[in-house]
């Protein structure tokens, strides 16, 4: 497994196994890797030859007020990690060498980053589109594996796909969890013993509407009101 820390060094790698006839994956990722993230690896090795995760605390997807100083970066562990599931590359890249003093392009998806987290968190898909878009033209992939974890953001990365002609297949991977539930995050970390129960109540509300539904629920309204009834109380 090899750590690759330039965009040229990165970009001239990508070229020599083109020329070759292989077939490039890429993960990106934040690091502070979790079985999540390593079974989107194992997904993109079954699909090519190479394997390149990117491990990057990407500065333009946080808020002012978010948590990018504290994000955790345990980069040797990250690194091992990558080397035991089939990963090829690591590329993680300075912050200040990707996006040098006259960076001044941004990639926007329109209407889909409007609701939902993007409602809540402005410019946040802005700092998404524009680094993934990045990473696609470095690495050059033919395949890039992202999470249902972030479903809106898997939507968002499969129009810019579209959209500017990226040719590149995306494979969507279902969602790795706990054995309760819980949704397997780097920022589980941050939530006390009783936030952390508190964050089960998404996955119980939406395995007892899915319950509803297959016994036959077919009023939306109805189960929308059981789900808020399950979250509500716990937000
Ligand atoms: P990060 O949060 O590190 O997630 C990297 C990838 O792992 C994303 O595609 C995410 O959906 C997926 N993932 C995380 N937890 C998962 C889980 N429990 N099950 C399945 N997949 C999971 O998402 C980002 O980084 C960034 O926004 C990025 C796309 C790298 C751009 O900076």
């Amino acid at each position: 497994m090899e750590i690759i820390n330039s965009v040229a060094a990165m970009t001239a790698w990508s070229n020599q196994r083109l020329r070759a006839g292989e077939v490039i994956a890429l993960v990106p990722t934040m690091g502070c890797l979790h079985a999540g993230h390593l079974s989107l690896l194992r997904t993109a090795a079954d699909k090519a030859d190479v394997v390149v995760v990117s491990v990057f605390v990407n500065p333009l997807q946080f808020g002012p007020h978010e948590d990018f100083s504290r994000y955790p970066r345990p980069f040797a562990a990250d690194c091992e990690a990558v080397s035991a599931n089939r990963g090829n590359v690591v590329f993680a890249p300075e912050p200040s060498a990707f996006y040098p003093e006259r960076f001044q392009t941004t990639v926007t998806v329109h209407g889909l980053t409007s609701g939902l987290c993007g409602a809540s968190r402005p410019g946040h898909f802005d700092g998404v589109t524009t680094v993934v878009a990045k990473l696609f033209n470095i690495v050059k992939p033919k395949v890039a594996v992202f999470g249902q974890k972030d479903f809106q953001q898997l939507v968002v990365i499969k129009a810019i796909v579209r959209d500017l002609n990226f040719d590149i297949e995306i494979i969507g991977h279902p969602i790795v969890r706990e054995a309760d539930g819980l949704a397997l995050s780097s920022r589980n970390r941050y939530l006390s013993e009783t936030e952390r129960q508190s964050a089960l109540c998404l996955w119980q509300a939406l395995t007892s509407a899915r319950r509803a539904v297959t016994h036959g629920e077919i009023d939306c309204h109805a189960v929308l009101a059981r789900l808020r009834a399950q979250i509500s109380p716990k937000i």
